[in-house]
């Protein structure tokens, strides 16, 4: 979705430029209360006026401010991005962090106005402040990630065969992703529910998940219950659909010979599909108690063999991503569960 805009007709534009002309900058952000905070600035970035919430909101007064270069006010790592927004008369609302004077990062959103007053280009920027939101979700997210590391714990202390596996399925998962392009939101999901993609096994008998050799019919119905197990423990925590899913899907096969509810093709959700690719990929690149680990290029090739069973997309780039050594630093390396500490 394009970003709102702030998109004045042109008499605001000339309601603007008078009030500049008749009373200065100061008047132009006096007169506009309806913004939460707001300064006006030259084109090159130079604060002339700015109201009194805004420099409340970074702790400095008018008269310091004004002046000022507005990048100085900026996060170093957005700089360079409202430079290239200042010299282009971007218009549109953006992101980015300010600091106060006490350095303390605020989250806003900017929406900028260009206008012409005698011959020269000003910009108004309307400003809302959202740290108190990002910081409330951030809070929410680092909560969540250490839910989950206790539960993949919980599962690693049972079944040693798998320590590291989830954590190794979500970097390979997001390689995945990030060469399909997927966004950054996307890129998020995957991360939380390739993590807890297995956190169902934790209800499986341990002589199941452990036991070298065949497993019996309804050993195996046991194992195939996890997905479901693990999206029901998930359900009262609040992470999102997309990880939720994941959970539930991570075993759905492109030709619908998967499990929990055999989908087929695009039926599953393509973040499911670069789970289900990469926990095979670690899966088969894995000690196992019934067998050897394989290389990840024999564990691509065994996956090729069944290539009905992956996303096709996903599959390709799965195996462009193993062939260029993309996985074969020491991260993605299994290492034998006996050479591993537990609480390490
Ligand atoms: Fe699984
Ligand atoms: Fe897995």
């Amino acid at each position: 979705m394009a970003p709102p805009t702030f998109n004045p007709d042109q008499n605001i534009r000339l309601f603007l430029a008078k009030l500049l002309e008749a009373g200065g900058a100061d008047s132009v952000v006096d007169a506009l209360s309806f913004l939460d905070t707001a300064f006006v600035l030259t084109r090159n970035g130079q604060l002339l006026a700015a109201n009194e919430r805004f420099a409340d909101l970074i702790g400095y007064s008018r008269k310091e401010l004004s002046g000022i270069d507005v990048t100085k006010l900026v996060a170093f790592k957005d700089r360079a991005q409202l430079q290239h927004k200042l010299s282009t008369n971007f218009s549109s609302t953006y992101r980015l962090d300010l600091l106060t004077k006490s350095a303390e990062v605020k989250h806003v959103s900017i929406t900028p106005c260009v206008f012409t007053s005698s011959g020269t280009v000003y910009r108004l920027a309307g400003f809302v402040d959202n740290t108190d939101i990002i910081n409330l979700k951030n809070a929410q997210i680092h909560h969540l990630h250490n839910i989950s590391r206790a539960l993949i714990r919980a599962i690693e202390v049972r079944d040693p065969y798998t320590i590291g596996h989830m954590s190794r399925t979500t970097l390979i998962a997001l390689e995945i992703a990030a060469a399909l392009g997927l966004p950054k939101a996307t890129m998020e999901a995957i991360e939380m529910g390739a993590g807890l993609h297995d956190v169902g096994k934790s209800a499986i008998p341990i002589e199941i998940l452990t036991k070298p050799g065949k497993l019996a019919a309804h050993e195996w119905s046991f194992i195939t219950k996890h997905p479901e197990i693990g999206h029901r423990m998930l359900a009262d925590i609040g992470l999102d659909k997309v990880s939720t899913d994941i959970v539930l899907l991570h075993h759905e096969c492109w030709d619908g010979s998967g499990y929990p509810h055999g989908l087929v093709g695009d039926d599953i959700p393509l973040e499911a599909a670069v789970v289900h690719a990469a926990d095979s990929l670690e899966a088969i690149a894995g000690v196992r108690p019934y067998r050897k680990a394989y290389s990840f290029e024999e564990a691509v090739n065994i996956m090729e063999e069944v290539r009905q069973k992956y996303h096709p997309d996903v599959l390709k780039t799965c195996g462009e991503l193993v062939k260029s050594g993309k996985f074969s630093g020491k991260e993605y390396n299994p290492t034998p569960f006996y050479e591993q500490e537990i609480w390490g």
